[in-house]
């Protein structure tokens, strides 16, 4: 299986999942009422995949019930999902992991609300790492030293942690853009769902939000055959190795970094957040 990695504007992105032709994507005509999800891998794609349809919809279950979450809310990027999202009833949900530098011209003339998910680089990092070990198409992680040192010199799908952070956070999007943790919403789930449909201008009861965040609970969606992502092609993912829904938890890294390890990896992460601009390999 091919798992070596094409660079586009200065990031590496998996030969078999994405084209060296992005020209679709820079021509995206993004639409007013368009919710886009924004994520750096491993910070909980698949959760907004989840929840945003059943906010936009009063909580009704066929969406999540019935399509995949690559069919319900696609990502902007891989062009083999392109053409489901025309078929997309409004309003549409999409997902990408692209660095803000690389959204197309639409996002800033229409009005579509973006929201970016983060989640701690530690724990993006575990989880990237058995991710790493069950998808086919990614470079073998080796041991989690060497998975690190990668990680932090950005040479992994999408590149560096630091870029996508520090490129999203300044944007000029204003009020269109709302940012929540993946922490947050393991800490509090329902106040979780009820910040994203008040932004979302949603006239959502507390009833629907409850039942929608009882429903993406991590054990919820892993029971559920269309959000565990189990219907993903076996070639691509091989779930004997790890699981998508893998822990769900917060600090899992305390069972995976040792103390000098975790005091490496925060002084790089830290150093590199106070810099100004993204700093990448090339210099972008
Ligand atoms: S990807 O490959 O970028 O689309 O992965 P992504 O969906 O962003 O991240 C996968 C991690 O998110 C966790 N997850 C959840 N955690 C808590 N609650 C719910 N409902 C939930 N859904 C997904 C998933 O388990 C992965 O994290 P880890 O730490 O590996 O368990």
């Amino acid at each position: 299986f091919e798992k070596t990695y094409l660079q586009y504007q200065g990031i590496p992105l998996p030969r078999a999942i994405y084209s060296d032709d992005f020209k679709f994507v820079e021509e995206f005509k993004f639409r007013d009422d368009d919710v886009l999800a924004v994520t750096y891998p491993k910070s909980g794609t698949v959760w907004m995949q989840y929840i945003l349809p059943l906010v936009l919809n009063d909580g009704d279950m066929r969406a999540v019930q019935t399509t995949t979450n690559w069919r319900r809310a696609p990502w902007l990027e891989v062009k083999r999902t392109a053409p489901i999202v025309d078929q997309l009833t409004p309003p549409r949900v999409l997902v990408t992991h692209f660095p803000y530098n690389l959204m197309p011209p639409s996002l800033h003339t229409s009005k579509t609300k973006v929201i970016y998910v983060m989640r701690d680089p530690k724990d993006v990092l575990v989880s990237s790492f058995y991710y790493h070990q069950m998808a086919n198409f990614l470079e073998d992680p080796g041991t989690f030293d060497e998975f690190m040192k990668k990680f932090l010199e950005g040479r992994v799908q999408y590149g560096k942690w630091t870029n996508h952070v520090k490129g999203w956070r300044h944007t000029e999007l204003g009020d269109r853009i709302m940012y929540i943790t993946y922490e947050e919403m393991v800490q509090d789930l329902p106040a979780s769902v009820r910040r994203i449909s008040d932004f979302l201008c949603c006239n959502v009861s507390d009833d629907v939000i409850h039942n929608i965040a009882e429903q993406s609970s991590f054990m919820s969606m892993k029971s559920k055959d269309m959000s565990n992502v189990s219907h993903a092609p076996k070639e691509y993912l091989d779930s004997t190795k790890s699981t998508f829904l893998r822990k769900g938890i917060v600090g899992d890294w305390k069972n995976h970094f040792s103390s000098e390890q975790e005091t490496h990896f925060t002084s790089v992460i830290d150093k590199e957040l106070e810099e100004g601009g993204p700093t990448s390999m090339d210099g972008r």
